[in-house]
């Protein structure tokens, strides 16, 4: 079995990865700093699994300690999630952003090289597509982040390039997620955002469970048939095995051409903001209350993922439904109501 270190990884990505990875027969290692997660996911991980999981709370700043894991165990690859995400936080405190994201992973990259570890998976994001000038959005498109947390991933991305050219040795896979949605099937594990959630599902969810009045809509003056944003949404779960399959590439079935590959993990459908609100209604069954307001500084009309690489490089393709997605969001709300605690 590949021992897989997981840093980031009591994140809500990170945390349905993990357990799509032991799925497959992956052996996962955990680091977290919990700067924006709880240490309760480790212990859901480990009921959910039915396994024992090694966990480190650690900053992948600090090098003394990283390098005591990758002492402890002999890895054959990592997946980097650990970061801060939310762009109008980045836009307010750049450094922590520049620092945390991108020092971060130059520490992570430095200890990886030391110890011979050269498989990487890396959370990249849609954001570094900027502001594109054709849909769907294929890899190809030129990267032009419009924001601080958009700009430490596209440095990152080239970061990565640079290194993956100066070696053959490194074989890097950086997923451009588009907008996660959802939740584990059990109902266990889900977004648990910091305060008021800054994004579209969370916020719904707790209008819909009383804890907020209602849902402020950023526009209906967009370029879309309902006048409000489209979006790609996937399902979490899909996101998981998108992983799995970046590592089932990099390790068992090298196919790549170049050493280092960004490629898109959307649904390649998009909805308005206008047709989630109806989506969510129709799982919760009652009105979600909205007020239309004036538009988010920095929101594009539409982003949409061109998933064809996905599937011819990783052999992945998204499955579940924008219906299913709500509902599981759903599930993970009502059995959870104050998110880990
Ligand atoms: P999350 O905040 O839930 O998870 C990130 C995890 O990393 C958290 O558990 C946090 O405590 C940890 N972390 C942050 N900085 C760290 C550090 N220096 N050392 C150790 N741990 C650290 O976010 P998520 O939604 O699971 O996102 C995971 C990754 O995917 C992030 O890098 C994010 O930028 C990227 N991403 C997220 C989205 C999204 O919409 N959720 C979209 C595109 C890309
Ligand atoms: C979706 C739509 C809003 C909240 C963000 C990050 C991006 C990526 C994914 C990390 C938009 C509208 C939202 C609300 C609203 N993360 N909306 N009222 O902006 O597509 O992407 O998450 O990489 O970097 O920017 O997602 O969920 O915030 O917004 O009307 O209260 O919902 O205008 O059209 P976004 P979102």
């Amino acid at each position: 079995m590949k021992n897989i270190l997981v840093t980031g990884g009591a994140g809500y990505i990170g945390s349905h990865a993990i357990l799509d990875l032991i799925a497959n027969n992956y052996n996962v290692v955990i680091a977290d700093n919990f700067s924006n997660s709880s240490p309760l996911v480790i212990k859901k991980l480990e009921e959910l699994s039915g396994k024992t999981l090694p966990f480190f709370d650690v900053d992948i700043r600090d090098k003394n300690k990283l390098t005591n894991i990758f002492s402890t165990f002999n890895f054959d690859g990592v997946i980097n999630f650990a970061g801060l995400k939310a762009v109008g936080e980045s836009v307010e405190e750049p450094l922590s952003y520049y620092n945390n994201n991108v020092c971060g992973m130059i520490n992570l990259l430095e200890v990886m090289a030391e110890y011979k570890v050269f498989n990487l998976v890396f959370s990249s994001s849609a954001t570094v597509y900027g502001i594109p000038d054709t849909m769907p959005l294929l890899e190809t498109n030129s990267m032009g982040a419009i924001n601080p947390y958009a700009r430490t991933k596209k440095i990152i991305e080239e970061i990565l390039r640079d290194l993956a050219q100066s070696s053959d040795e490194w074989k890097i896979i950086a997923l451009r997620y588009f907008n996660p949605l959802g939740a584990h099937k059990s109902g266990e594990i889900g977004e648990n955002p910091n305060g008021i959630p800054n994004n579209l599902a969370p916020y719904i969810t707790q209008v819909a469970a009383g804890k907020l009045d209602k849902l402020y809509v950023f526009g209906n003056d967009y370029d879309t048939p309902d006048g409000t944003c489209i979006r790609d949404y996937v399902h979490i779960n899909d996101l998981a095995s998108g992983h799995t399959a970046a590592l089932n590439t990099l390790l068992k079935n090298y196919n790549l051409k170049n050493n280092f590959e960004a490629i898109n993990l959307g649904s390649g459908k998009g909805y308005s903001v206008f047709e989630i609100i109806k989506n969510f209604e129709a799982v919760i069954g009652r009105t979600i209350p909205y007020e239309i307001i004036s538009r988010r500084a920095g929101d594009l009309d539409v982003s949409l993922a061109d998933v064809s690489k996905a599937k011819r490089l990783l052999g992945w393709e998204p499955t579940y439904s924008i219906k299913e997605m709500c509902a599981d969001v759903w599930r993970w709300q009502e059995k959870n109501p104050n998110g880990y605690v």
